[in-house]
C-alpha cells in the first residue's frame, strides 16, 4: 500500500551500482556475457542510471579488468547512462577509447583509506583528479565524485565532519557535478547524515548536487536514505541484490539492495520508474550464477521458494 509521508521528494533517481561496486567485490570474476545481462535486465526492469564498471588498474581490481569487452557488448540507449569509475589520466583515456560520456572518481575523506584504494595521500589523489576533471569537460563528459568513509573509517575510527566537508569542497571545487557520500563501511546512522547533509549545505554543496551511498554493514542503509531524504536529497546509490562492498575496505559488507531501496520508496508514494518484480528476477538469477542467495531481505520475500 502506498501511504505518502510528509517533507519527502515526489520522485527518486535510483543511481544502480550492482555490475562495479557489487561484482568488484565478488571472488570469482563474473564473465563478460553474464555481466552484460545483468545490466541489460536492469534497464529492463526501470533503471536508468547504471554503473557499468571501472577503468582501475586491472591488478588491484581483477574483476573488472573486462571493462573495455564489458561496453563494447552492452546495449546502448539515448535514455540509458553508464557511468564509469575513473581514477586518473589512464582510466580517462581508456573511458574515452570507449565512448564513455559519464564518469566518477573517487576520492576518500581520510588518509587511510585514501592511501589503501588510491595509494595516494588526500592531497595527491585531489592532484591526481584535477587533469582527469578538466579533461573529461573538455571532452563533454559528466563527472561526479565520490567521497569515501563519510561517516568513519575502519583505521581512522570516527570521522570528523569538517574533515569530510573539506575534502568534499576541494572535490567539488574541480567543477564535478554530483557528489555521492560514501559511509562504506556502513557506521552511520540518521541524525550523523542529516547532520553531514546540514554542514554540507552550509559550506556550498547543497542538496540538489548529492546523492547518498550507504553500505548495509550495521543494518542502518535505509533509516539513513529516509533521513537523507527528509533532507532533501533526491539521488540514491543502491546495489541490486545488494551485491557488493570494497576490495579495499574490508569491514564494507553490502551496499543497500536496490529491492529495498524500491519497496520503501513505493511505499511512500514516491516515483523511481523502477519495476520491482522485474528486478527481484534478475537478481534472483544473479544469485543463482554466483551460487549464493541475496542477502536483500526484499528479494528473499519475493523470490520463488525451493520445493
Ligand atoms: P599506482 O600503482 O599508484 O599507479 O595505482 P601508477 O600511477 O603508479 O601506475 C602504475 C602502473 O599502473 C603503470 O603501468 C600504469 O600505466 C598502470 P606500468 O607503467 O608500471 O606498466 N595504470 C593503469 N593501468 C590501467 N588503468 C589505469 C591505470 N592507472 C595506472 N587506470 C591507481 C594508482 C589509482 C591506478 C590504483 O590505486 C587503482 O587502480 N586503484 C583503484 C582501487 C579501486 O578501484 N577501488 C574500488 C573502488 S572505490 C569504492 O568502491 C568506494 C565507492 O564505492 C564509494 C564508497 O563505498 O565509499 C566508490
Ligand atoms: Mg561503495
Amino acid at each position: 500500500m502506498r501511504v505518502p509521508l510528509s517533507g519527502l521528494p515526489r520522485r527518486v533517481s535510483i543511481y544502480e551500482v550492482g555490475p562495479r561496486d557489487g561484482l568488484q567485490n565478488e571472488k570469482a570474476v563474473v564473465p563478460v556475457d553474464v555481466k552484460s545481462e545483468f545490466v541489460t535486465r536492469l534497464a529492463a526492469a526501470g533503471l536508468r542510471t547504471i554503473e557499468t564498471t571501472s577503468f582501475v588498474h586491472p591488478k588491484w581490481v581483477p574483476q573488472l579488468a573486462d571493462a573495455e569487452d564489458l561496453l563494447n557488448v552492452l546495449p546502448r540507449s539515448p535514455d540509458l547512462r553508464y557511468p564509469v569509475l575513473v581514477p586518473n589520466a589512464r582510466g580517462l583515456e581508456r573511458a574515452l577509447r570507449n565512448g564513455v560520456t559519464e564518469i566518477a572518481i573517487f576520492g576518500s575523506a581520510t588518509e587511510a583509506f585514501a592511501r589503501r584504494n588510491l595509494n595516494r595521500t588526500v592531497a595527491e589523489s585531489i592532484e591526481m583528479f584535477a587533469p582527469v576533471v578538466e579533461r573529461a569537460h573538455r571532452e563533454g563528459l559528466w563527472v561526479r565524485a565520490y567521497i569515501s568513509m563519510v561517516c568513519g573509517d575502519p583505521w581512522e575510527g570516527d570521522v570528523p565532519i569538517e574533515q569530510v566537508v573539506s575534502v568534499a569542497s576541494r572535490l567539488m571545487d574541480l567543477g564535478c557535478s554530483q557528489l555521492s557520500l560514501g559511509d562504506t563501511i556502513g557506521v552511520g546512522t540518521p541524525g550523523h547524515v542529516t547532520a553531514l547533509i546540514e554542514a554540507l549545505g552550509a559550506a556550498g554543496i547543497g542538496t540538489e548536487r548529492l546523492a547518498v551511498h550507504f553500505h548495509d554493514t550495521y543494518g542502518q542503509a535505509l533509516a539513513n536514505t529516509l533521513a537523507a531524504l527528509r533532507a532533501g536529497v533526491t539521488c540514491v546509490d543502491s546495489s541490486a541484490g545488494g551485491l557488493g562492498g570494497c576490495p579495499y575496505a574490508e569491514s564494507a559488507t553490502g551496499n543497500l539492495p536496490t529491492e529495498d531501496l524500491v519497496w520503501m520508496l513505493h511505499g511512500l508514494g514516491i516515483d523511481t520508474g523502477v519495476d520491482l518484480g522485474r528486478l527481484v528476477e534478475t537478481s534472483h538469477w544473479m544469485a543463482r550464477r554466483l551460487g549464493r542467495p541475496s542477502p536483500s531481505r526484499v528479494v528473499q520475500a519475493l523470490s520463488p521458494k525451493p520445493e
